[in-house]
Parts: structure tokens; sequence; C-alpha cells
């Protein structure tokens, strides 16, 4: 099947677990919706998609993508605008890198349209699920991995894509604290830091686990060969204000994950006459600016989190505390417009909310 005529079996439940739900206590990534999605590639191409109860799927014991890590995921949102009308933030964008992800990772792609039409019709069958709490949403995960059953190590030939759909409440309760790494990597050049690789997640749990005993929640992750250039900050990307200015590191290093809710929050300030530098940013620079008051803000954006305010940074022993979120305008705003943007309360200037 090519996939331009997108043809989708469904297979739905007969009973809604959604009533049994605890939306007061919801913890990130845990709760799933009735249905999930399932498409096969076989014999060089994909097979019909299907939209089933969700289930636990069988698994052979020698399927490569366990043994050598052959997998990709992404990560979206799904937004109650009002009782009838839901939206999703920006799916074009994910279904462009998932197929850069795919490409770095020798895996098939999947055509930019048909996987947005995918993402549409689970929703659409488990909107019920998005939630119009405050602050709520429906966290949406596509994701492939490698089914071959052989342990010998080249490119599968056969794949498994699949989405799951998990009510959300926010990712962080409280203002990130986070540690500046001195030693560890989460990717180096030529290496596959900026594909959404199931990999780079996993690796990053050892480091990650040092500074949360340490009392902060995530790192700061530095440059391979240096550590002297900041890079992002846990799953997120980073970014700082310093003198009025919104400075980021560039996305031109193969390194750095090109983040929707990043590339949201810079077409947004730009478009409001702020300043925004996409650069090489040091350790050094966020330092100084620190210690002599001009490191205004530094926050952390991503689909999970989305933009979420530093607290403090640690670094070589010192903790550099940040001003109180109160004074924070840039990111004040940023954030409350790009919240309000996706639940259909402010003016959509860019197009950004895709129709369910
Ligand atoms: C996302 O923001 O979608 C992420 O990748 C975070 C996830 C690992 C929880």
């Amino acid at each position: 099947m090519d996939l331009t005529e997108l043809r989708l079996k469904v297979d739905k439940v007969t009973d809604s677990a959604i009533s049994k739900v605890d939306w007061v206590n919801l913890p990130f990534g845990k709760v799933f919706t009735d249905h999930m999605l399932m498409m096969d590639f076989v014999d060089g191409c994909w097979q019909e998609p299907q939209i089933l109860p969700f289930q636990s799927i069988p698994m052979h014991p020698a399927m490569s993508s366990i043994h050598y890590g052959q997998a990709i995921f992404e990560g979206l949102k799904a937004y109650r605008h009002n009782t009838e009308k839901v939206s999703i933030f920006r799916p074009d964008m994910n279904a462009k890198r998932f197929n850069e992800s795919a490409k770095r990772m020798c895996m098939p792609q999947i055509p930019e349209s048909a996987f947005i039409e995918m993402v549409r019709k689970i929703v659409e069958i488990d909107q019920a699920w998005v939630s119009e709490i405050k602050g709520y949403s429906l966290y949406i995960r596509p994701f492939m991995f490698a089914t071959d059953h052989w342990v010998g190590i080249k490119p599968s030939e056969t794949y498994k894509f699949m989405i799951l759909l998990s009510p959300v409440a926010s990712y962080y309760s409280e203002l990130v604290r986070v540690k500046i790494e001195p030693y560890f990597t989460r990717a180096a050049k030529g290496g596959v830091g900026r594909a959404k690789a199931a990999g780079n997640y996993g690796a990053s749990l050892y480091p990650a686990k040092f500074a949360q005993d340490q009392g902060y929640h995530q790192l700061v992750w530095t440059d391979a060969s240096e550590h002297k250039y900041i890079e992002e900050s846990g799953t997120m990307n980073i970014l700082f204000i310093i003198d009025d200015v919104i400075i980021t590191p560039t996305e031109d290093e193969d390194t750095i994950l090109r983040g929707v809710t990043k590339r949201s929050i810079l077409d947004l300030a730009r478009y409001w006459g702020i300043q925004v530098e996409e650069r090489k940013i040091s350790v050094e620079e966020v330092i100084n600016a620190a210690k002599n008051g001009r490191l205004q803000d530094a926050f952390g954006a991503g689909t999970a989190a989305t933009l979420a305010q530093i607290a403090l940074i640690g670094y070589e022993g010192t903790d550099y505390h940040l001003p109180p979120v109160e004074t924070r305008e840039i990111s004040n705003k940023l954030k409350s417009y790009l919240s309000l943007l996706k639940i259909g309360q402010s003016e959509d200037i860019f197009g950004w909310n895709f129709p369910v």
C-alpha cells in the first residue's frame, strides 16, 4: 500500500474505560485511552493501518528493536477548545521530524499526509478523552520499531508503527531545578542526537539519576568534546534570556533535537519583535550572566513539559538562582499565549491548530 489514499480498519471497544480515570491524580503517561493504532511494514510496503482496542501486543524474544534499538518516537498533543471542538498542535512538524528520525535510523518513511491523518483519526475516535480541565491535554505518542526476528545486525526488513494516546496534566508541577553536566554526554557530532531515537532517552537516565540524587530535576547537557557549550536540558530544548535577548543553541549542530515547542516560541517571539539569537552559547556566558545579574530567565521547551521555567542552575557546586517568576515578563507572556492558543482562546496567527 502506498498510503496516498489512506484506508483505515476500525474496531471499536464496546465499553469505554473513561469513567475509571482518576482525573485529579493523573500520572504522566500511565493512563491510556480505549484505542490504539497499528500498522505493519512488510515486503517493502506499509499494510492497512488498524485502529483497535488498546491491548498488549505479542513479542518475539529476538525482535531486533529490543536488541539493537532501531526504534523512534514522537510526542504531540491534542487540546479541547469547547464541548465540540478538539485540535492538534502542529502535527505537520512531528510528521516531518518523524521521517527525519526514520531516515537517520535506517527505517521506512511514512508520507506526512498519512501520518497526520492517522493521528487525526485516532484522536477523533478517542476525543472524549481530551479533557476540558485547565492545563490538561491528550498526549499523542506515535512510534516505530523494528520487528525482524533475528539477532544478526542489519536494518530490519519489517517494522511496526503505532500510536497510543494518554490523557495528561502538567508535566512539571513546580519550577525546574537543573544542573549543568560537566562529564556525561547526550549526543556527539555525527551521532543520533537530532533524531528522536529511543536509545537517546535510555542513555540519558544514568547521568540524570545522579543529578536527581542531588536534588535537581534534570541536567543541562553540554557538548561532547569540551563540555563548554550548552545543548539541551533533560528531554527539552533550552532557552535563556540575557539583556532582553532570547538565546538558544543553534539547530545547525546535529546534536540537538529540532523542537516543535521551541520553534513555536521563537516564531512567536520574533513576531512580537523580541530579539532572538540561535547560536552557540557557552556555559561561561550563562554563568557570568547569572553572576552579574544579567540572566533574566531560563526555560525548557518540549511537548510534554510545554514551557517549563527554571528556578536555578547548578554548576560546579554552586546554585545560581533565577529571578522570581513573576518578573519574567517574556516567558510568562509566551507561556500564557501558547496555552491559550492551543485551546482556541487566543488568535491562531500562524494557523498552528489542526482541527480534528
Ligand atoms: C516530549 O516532550 O514529547 C518528550 O520527548 C518527553 C518524553 C520523553 C516524556
